[in-house]
């Protein structure tokens, strides 16, 4: 038994790191019976205490497993390099190469989770250690993996995850290939869906956007979809309404390394354009692009922007939380 088996809805609200996922989302879903992601993949710890502490009910929280090497350092000099000319135009100083923490604050996070004991706790981009899973395990904590291949699927199933978040490549936000140097499965969600064996439960993630898709995945053996591009829009997500824009607009989006530096799908851009197979520079490039990324946003200028969706971006609708897990609920 897992909590999947205790939802009203067989749709939860997955983790959006950047500002979308907030308490009030979370909270949102809890009150539709169903369940909702805080993302603690990049905040601090004090933020993620502080999203802890305005969530009222059952909640999960997602977690970046911290990578195992850094970007070459020449690839990053050479992406500079090449941005030394937009920086110019914008009146900033040359690009610098930021001092990034690699670890994601992974260990305090984990510890705190401990304390705070949410419903559930997930990974992307890796798994727990053995060590962790017990110490889920022991706080009644239920660990699940998110895996987007049949490799990982059983090296997560055999190491003692309770449930997989399988996700395909129409989902929005980063793949959780579990190294920056793997190019992602390019299976299909229902390809990988019906390709992966496994005997724990599955939550299906990506381009779900109607009913229908929450059916077909349901038929495809998930026992829930996971959703996050339908609740862009939604009042309770912290989408910024520069991105709000970009996604009403509804134009293509593309899966690129061009976002952060690991493969990620979102909005294209010019930039994303302009620069279809850069090396894995995760997560340098976010970093570096940021000046770049705030002096164009501040000038409405959409070539560096930096909006996550999925391929059902077109298909994101103003409405309140509640009403959007309604409408994907196949059996309303
Ligand atoms: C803006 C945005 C941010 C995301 N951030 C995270 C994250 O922090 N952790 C994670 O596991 N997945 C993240 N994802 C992926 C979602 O959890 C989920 O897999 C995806 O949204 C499902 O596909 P869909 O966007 O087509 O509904 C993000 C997705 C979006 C759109």
């Amino acid at each position: 038994m897992t909590i999947l088996d205790s939802l009203d809805i067989p749709v939860i609200i997955a983790p959006m790191a950047g500002g979308p996922s907030t308490p009030a989302l979370v909270n949102a879903a809890h009150e539709s019976g169903t369940v909702g992601f805080l993302a603690g993949g990049v905040i601090g710890v004090d933020q993620l205490r502080e999203d802890i502490s305005g969530v009222n009910g059952r909640f999960g929280v997602n977690l970046f497993r911290p990578q195992d090497r850094e970007p070459a350092p020449a690839d990053i000099d050479a992406v500079a390099g090449r941005l030394t000319q937009a920086f110019r135009e914008y009146g900033l100083d040359d690009p610098h190469i930021p001092e990034v923490d690699l670890s994601n604050g992974w260990a305090e996070k984990f510890d705190l989770l401990l304390q705070a004991r949410p419903a559930v706790v997930s990974s992307t981009f890796g798994m727990f250690t053995a060590t962790e899973f017990d110490a889920l395990n022991r706080a009644g904590i239920e660990a699940w993996v998110t895996v987007t291949n049949p490799e990982d699927a059983v090296t997560a199933e055999a190491a003692g995850a309770d449930v997989l978040i399988v996700q395909g490549p129409e989902a929005g936000g980063h793949r959780s290939t579990w190294s920056i140097d793997v190019r992602p499965d390019r299976r299909s969600l229902d390809d990988l869906l019906r390709d992966i064996a496994v005997s724990v439960p599955i939550v299906a993630a990506g381009g779900i956007s109607t009913s229908r898709d929450v059916e077909r995945v349901l038929s495809l053996g998930a026992q829930a979809a996971s959703c996050g591009t339908a609740f862009l829009l939604a009042p309770e997500a912290g989408t910024s309404l520069f991105n709000r824009g970009i996604i009403a607009d509804g134009g293509p989006t593309v899966s690129t390394r061009a976002f952060s530096g690991r493969f990620a799908r979102g909005a294209a851009t010019a930039f994303s354009r302009a620069n279809e197979s850069l090396p894995p520079l995760y997560p340098y490039l976010n970093t570096l692009l940021a000046p770049l990324r705030k002096a164009s946003t501040a000038r409405g200028n959409r070539d560096f922007a930096y909006c996550l969706a999925g391929t059902g971006m077109a298909l994101a609708r103003e409405a309140e939380a509640k009403r959007i897990l309604m409408e994907l609920n196949p059996s309303a």
